[in-house]
């Protein structure tokens, strides 16, 4: 087995049966904010398009990148589609010009032509991805690889009962807004920053760990950012709140904790793969590419400048009434949610600005009033949230008819956000389900999971627990872990107090607690 890397989340995967190449992403997503890191343009996509099988993991356009796989991606492949509970994956590749589609069903493996077997596990809460996310494992001729992107199943079992697997791809730096856009002093910036960066660490010390793979690949991230407004995210000054570490330093953290089997591919970079070996080739010395990195970044920044501008002239439509239109779009919403609406529970706050981020005038601000289920003009009130980027972005957003702002909005980090109290994750699942089909689902997913919860127990120490988190129901005999009256659990790292059942982490999200007489 053959397997290129081709930049962030994407390889291509040879082998005798087929290819099959995974998340192809080359041009910015998000507002011009992310760029793949290293630089992947200059690979020959023609070629590495020319391929037997697509997968797109899930709709993030950090993986799934349209006018890339308009342009260089064979129509004649066959998609290898996850199990979603919305169809829009297919039908955005449908649009695209894909007509040959393999339906995985999630946890199942499946034998195509020539002997290669793929199984695909499918993770569908409103807080996977863009309502979905998925990994994908492979194997022919007894080698075997799972590709498990930046999905975050609550454990790795179902792909252990398949036997060996010879390389484990993951994520392991960071792809969110948080801390940096939150308005807070730096000091508290930079420990909230630090905490995240070890958490996502620690997440991935424990998968590689689960799994214990013969080989360890670290891909998904981090992206760069190479617009000025966004040039310090980059993980290049030395500071240790940044929250998207590179893979040389994956490799330096990795080795700390005694991993001596972690391959970095650079686009370009080739792996031969076999039950017992793993031979890599460069197009340029990885750790001569990782020195030289600052300067790398510099040389993107100056190539891909007019790409940023001629997206930013594009953003501006003042004409677009955004009041009106938020109202018809995001009102009947309001009104048909339940669980998002009351876990939001009060209203949010958009100031919005004259320039394409949070800084500048702001000239109008809109408030989502999620308990009087109403868009209005922000009236002085005392709000929970408040989101401040340029209305600019706001009016393309609604130019484009964009259902999913985490998507596209909050990912750019164009905005700047406040907020009293915890960190609150319903607002940030509503505001990825404006539409109908994708709301339905997710306040249907919520009312399960409401019961679902709830059934059985556990023992953690001296307390009985409720099984499943509160958060995303993973197992607490496996992942929790109690100091005193504080329950971690270890998957996202929520934290609960036990006396009280409080979520200490996010509003809502109480746990149901005993201590054992
Ligand atoms: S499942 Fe996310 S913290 Fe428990």
């Amino acid at each position: 087995m053959r397997i290129t890397g081709t930049g962030h989340a994407s390889m291509r995967i040879d082998t005798a049966a087929g290819s099959i190449l995974c998340d192809p992403w080359v041009n910015p997503a998000y507002f011009a904010s992310w760029f793949p890191f290293p630089d992947n343009s200059l690979l020959d996509w023609e070629t590495l398009g020319d391929v037997d099988y697509l997968y797109v993991s899930h709709l993030h356009r950090d993986h799934f990148d349209a006018e890339h796989l308009k342009r260089f991606i064979s129509k004649k492949a066959t998609v290898l589609l996850p199990e979603y509970p919305t169809s829009q994956l297919e039908d955005e590749l449908r649009e695209l010009g894909f007509t040959s589609f393999f339906k995985t069903r999630s946890d199942e493996v499946h034998e195509l032509d020539g002997g290669l077997k793929v199984m695909i596990q499918a993770l569908i809460s409103p807080t996977d991805g863009p309502i979905g996310d998925s990994s994908l494992w492979v194997e022919h001729d007894g080698v075997r690889v799972l590709n498990q992107n930046d999905a975050r199943p609550t454990d790795l079992t179902r792909f252990n009962e398949l036997g060996q697997v010879h390389a484990h791809m993951l994520q392991f730096s960071g792809a969110i807004w948080y801390p940096m856009v939150y308005e807070l002093p730096d000091a508290a910036k930079t420990a909230f920053g630090k905490q995240k960066r070890d958490r996502q660490f620690d997440r991935t010390w424990r998968y590689i760990d689960d799994l214990k793979a013969d080989h360890v690949f670290p891909i998904a991230g981090p992206p760069c950012f190479l617009d000025d407004t966004l040039w310090q995210f980059n993980d290049i000054f030395g500071d240790e709140g940044n929250i998207f570490p590179d893979q040389s330093v994956f490799m330096e953290e990795y080795a700390k904790v005694g991993g001596t089997n972690g391959i970095v591919l650079l686009p370009g970079s080739v792996t031969t793969l076999t039950e017992k070996t793993a031979e890599t080739t460069h197009p340029t010395p990885v750790d001569e590419f990782f020195a030289n990195k600052q300067q790398h970044l510099e040389e993107m920044r100056e190539r891909k400048a007019p790409v940023i501008a001629a997206e930013k002239a594009s953003w501006r439509h003042p004409e677009i009434d955004v009041l009106g239109a938020l109202k018809k779009r995001i009102e009947p919403l309001l009104e048909e949610s339940i669980y998002m609406a009351q876990g939001v529970g009060g209203p949010v706050r958009f100031d919005l600005t004259d320039s394409f981020g949070p800084d500048g005038e702001i000239i109008e601000s809109i408030v989502v009033d999620f308990p009087g289920k109403q868009v209005r003009p922000y009236n002085d009130e005392k709000v929970r949230y408040r989101f401040k980027t340029g209305r600019a972005l706001i009016e393309h957003l609604i130019h484009i008819d964009e259902g999913d702002w985490v998507n596209s909005l909050f990912l750019s980090c164009r905005f700047s956000a406040a907020r009293i109290g915890q960190y609150n994750e319903y607002v940030y699942a509503f505001f990825k389900c404006l539409s109908e089909e994708r709301l339905q689902y997710a306040e249907g997913w919520y009312d399960e999971h409401e019961k679902a919860v709830e059934a059985e127990d556990t023992q953690l120490g001296d307390w009985t627990v409720q099984r499943r988190c509160p958060h995303l129901k993973a197992d607490l005999s496996r992942f929790g872990v109690v100091d005193g009256n504080v329950l971690t659990c270890q998957l996202h790292g929520w934290k609960f107090d036990l006396p009280s059942g409080r979520c200490l982490t996010s509003v809502g999200h109480k746990i149901r607690a005993e201590k054992n007489s």
